[in-house]
């Protein structure tokens, strides 16, 4: 099956140096994109690829919308769709009082396959193609994650999560049982599909040390696996970290004395790193995922994005959602609240880093750039359809918009789900056809 999309193309081939860095990627104001079998099979101007798609393709007029690569979120926890806007003073209260209770609910397989459902629903409606996902500790939460992904075809990494104190007794494995299971939903579900496993011990405080030693096996026999965890988000969780792991340097070396931390780990939140933790994560090539929305909600703090970025050792940077201590599904909302933080750190973040770090940005974070992220040839048809003037707000607006960067500021700013028109997974039209 053959499908041309025609509309305003945008996908980027780097980080964009400045708000004027144009060779940072590519647009197409009348633009063709050819989909075949779920892939990008040619892109350009809307002329030259209509004249090389085949007699009967199937032709969808986005006109004068933007398309884009979908969105990709980096790290979101499935089982807290109803612990967001938990009302809550700090981290640590918001785990016990909130988000523990709720997820032992999820060792019920009907209500992991339910919430697993309208996670899906969510992503989509928000333009999110790709996640990086907790589970709960229960296996019945990752098989219902991993089997929702497959009948909707999305490329999706997520984890059953290892956890072995300092949580409700619902709520705990042992060493042997996270070991165990990991390897059973790695063996269930990695590869299958466009399923990613992820390694994922919750934290170092819900971690014994026999726990991290059996984390650090996991990582040794799956090498090519993505490793989740967070690390330092808030103040007191550190000081408790401290305490618990006396020998480590700090706390990045908790997980680095257990082979942690590489290229494949996901580290979230990472907002009060020491200059030692932020070389130790440059030099290992590991990831800071930021999670903005979160941040604030939980007065965790300002993630340094920029001067993270800028340093000597530069740390590769991810962005996310972080559902439910993050806010909100919709990655346009994350990243107006990723600009405010660095607006209060004195700096900028300009509108094309914000939409590179969306696409290409979190692409590369999880080493998929080959894949997702951008509209080159060869690569996976998630796509977003993008209206600037989806509210009458934003329309009124959009009348004195005057160039590519301000319109895509506009719908950061003010955009949501109601600026999604339609998302693509693999080619195929989903937001349409949810009820
Ligand atoms: N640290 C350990 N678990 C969690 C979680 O579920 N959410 C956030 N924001 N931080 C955590
Ligand atoms: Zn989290």
């Amino acid at each position: 099956m053959t499908t041309l999309l025609r509309g305003r193309l945008l996908s980027f081939k780097r980080a964009p140096q400045s708000l004027d860095d144009t060779d940072s990627y590519t647009y197409e104001n009348d633009g063709g994109l050819l989909i075949e079998n779920g892939i990008i099979a040619a892109i350009g101007s809307y002329a030259a690829i209509k004249g090389q798609a085949p007699d009967d393709v199937t032709e969808v007029d986005h006109r004068p919308h933007l398309i884009l690569p979908g969105f990709i979120d980096m790290h979101v926890h499935y089982p807290q769709m109803q612990v967001i806007a938990s009302y809550s003073a700090n981290l640590l209260e918001w785990l016990n009082t909130y988000t523990f209770p709720e997820e032992c609910r999820f060792v019920e397989s009907a209500h992991a396959e339910r919430i697993a459902t309208h996670f899906y629903d969510e992503l989509i409606r928000h333009g999110t193609t790709t996640a990086v996902a907790y589970c709960s500790v229960h296996k019945t939460s990752a098989d219902a994650f991993f089997s929702e992904a497959m009948r909707r075809n999305m490329r999706m990494v997520g984890g059953k999560v290892m956890m072995d104190r300092n949580a409700p007794q619902g709520l705990l494995d042992t060493p042997e049982m996270g070991y165990d299971e990991t390897r059973q939903v790695i063996s269930d579900w990695h590869g299958k599909g466009r399923n990613h496993v992820a390694i994922t011990p919750r934290f170092a405080i819900t971690s014994t040390p026999a726990q991290m030693e059996a984390t650090a096996a996991l990582a040794r026999e799956f090498p090519d696996l993505h490793i989740q965890t967070h690390l330092s988000e808030n103040h007191d969780e550190i000081k408790f970290t401290g305490e618990l792991y006396p020998d480590a340097i700090d706390y990045t070396d908790t997980y680095a004395r257990y082979g942690l931390l590489g290229p494949k780990s996901l580290f979230g939140h990472a907002i009060h790193l020491s200059e030692r933790e932020a070389d130790a994560m440059s030099e290992a090539g590991a990831v800071a995922v930021h999670c903005p929305t979160s941040n604030l909600f939980l007065g965790s703090g300002l993630f340094p994005l920029k001067a993270l970025a800028r340093r000597e050792k530069p740390v590769r940077i991810g962005v996310a959602t972080d559902i439910g201590g993050g806010s909100s599904y919709s990655m346009l909302r994350t990243m107006d609240e990723a600009y405010k933080i660095q607006q209060l750190l004195g700096e900028r973040l300009n509108p094309l880093e914000s939409y590179y770090y969306m696409t290409l940005g979190n692409a590369e974070a999880l080493s998929l750039a080959d894949k997702i992220g951008t509209l080159d040839t060869g690569t996976e048809a998630d796509l977003i359809v993008l209206n600037a003037a989806a509210t009458p707000a934003m329309a009124l607006k959009m009348e004195v918009v005057k160039s590519l960067t301000e319109e895509l500021f506009l719908l950061q700013t003010m955009g949501d789900d109601r600026a999604i028109v339609e998302t693509y997974v693999a080619g195929k039209p989903m937001k349409s056809i949810l009820q």
